[in-house]
């Protein structure tokens, strides 16, 4: 598909006022997305597990004008309070849309959002957030289109994510998500991400990832600064076939079950994305001194209990620490005896694999 594909023809059907909500889950990359081109774009293609209690929950109320807006007209409440601060981002979101979604200025929209998780966590909200949003949208859309199948509107509800925020399209379905072209599945697009098509073991059906919270101050540098730096990067060639390859070697090992390959992959492309930052120029560190205390704490826990847990990072500090199903209770009892100490205030958050957004309401 291209991006034509998803003007929509003039709408068959009007909507005078309506409702919905959608809860959207957060993201965990296995290989990173660092790096994009004009439009959201990803420069090389990654994976996630899809989590389940990270999530933003989005209800959007729409109300039609009597004629156009000549700018987007919304109100905007974060968990019950009118938020100006989230506005620039919705209007960015809104204009780099409107193309795709010919009806936003024909509408008064409410948008009421709420995270399960604290917003001052240093977990970035962006990926529940933009798809919860898309999602909603798109459910209005459906409405004017009636006939749209369901296909198109997972694609385009990734597509219209993805706009918003790049790993945002990755969050839409479960428990495997891939986005951006890769030789070995040629359902993969640069424009929405895609569930992943391969054989998956069942030990990688149920995973732990149990974020630790070691600064959840604003990040020095924005994902957005930290994408831009990648070109003319003197390493971004060689990452960007990198990650074409752990793609590829992954395939096997999700079909094998293979752990020990699973976290020389997933640990490299944390610290690889990691040293992207601190190599380009200017060059960056977003790691505080507890995020390696607890990488060393897991390396040494790790070859003592001969368990296989492992963790990965994102654009932060904080330690998002994977272990399957089987050996979780050996894992957590490490986990809260030694490394919750090197979290901001011993914070935590439990999560695991999930499946997905889920619609709450449509009328
Ligand atoms: O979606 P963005 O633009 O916030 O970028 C996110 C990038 C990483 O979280 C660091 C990696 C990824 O693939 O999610």
């Amino acid at each position: 598909m291209t991006e034509k594909d998803f003007i929509p023809s003039p709408y068959s059907r009007v909507k005078s006022e309506g409702k919905v909500g959608y809860k959207s889950p957060s993201n965990i990359a296995l290989v990173k997305y660092w790096g994009k081109k004009e439009n959201q774009i990803p420069a090389n293609p990654s994976i996630s597990f899809t989590l389940d209690a990270c999530a933003t929950t989005t209800y959007v109320s729409f109300e039609k004008l009597l004629k156009p807006a000549s700018s987007f007209s919304f109100d905007l409440f974060f968990e019950g309070e009118a938020k100006p601060d989230f506005r620039p981002k919705i209007e960015t979101f809104f204009k780099r849309v409107e193309l795709y979604l010919p009806f936003l200025r024909n509408y008064h929209f409410k948008i009421e959002t709420s995270n399960s998780f604290p917003h001052s966590s240093g977990i970035a909200s962006s990926a529940s957030g933009m798809s919860a949003l898309a999602l909603c949208l798109m459910a209005l859309e459906r409405e004017l289109s009636p006939g749209m199948s369901t296909e198109f509107f997972s694609k385009k509800a990734s597509f219209l994510a993805r706009l918003g925020s790049g790993s945002a399209c990755r969050s839409l379905e479960g428990d495997l998500v891939q986005w951006g072209i890769h030789k070995d599945n040629l359902e993969s697009s640069n424009l929405y991400g895609v569930k992943y098509p391969h054989e998956v073991h069942s030990i990688f059906k149920k995973f732990h990832d149990t974020i630790l919270l070691v600064d959840k101050g604003e990040k020095q540098v924005s994902s957005t600064v930290g994408h831009e730096l990648m070109h003319g990067h003197p390493f971004a060639e060689q990452r960007f076939k990198q990650a074409h390859e752990n793609l590829s070697r992954l395939k096997l090992i999700f079909k094998e079950g293979n752990l020990d390959n699973f976290i020389e992959i997933v640990e490299s492309e944390a610290l690889t994305l990691h040293a992207m930052m601190m190599t380009s120029h200017p060059y960056f560190i977003l790691m505080k001194p507890n995020t390696l205390e607890i990488i060393n704490r897991i390396w040494a826990f790790r070859k003592r209990s001969k368990t296989h847990v492992c963790f990965t990072l994102d654009a932060g500090a904080n330690v998002h620490v994977l272990y399957p199903e089987n050996e979780k209770d050996e894992v957590f009892q490490f986990i809260t005896d030694e490394l919750i100490a090197f979290c901001q205030n011993q914070q935590y958050l439990c999560d695991k694999i999930g499946f997905g957004a889920r619609l709450l309401m449509s009328n």
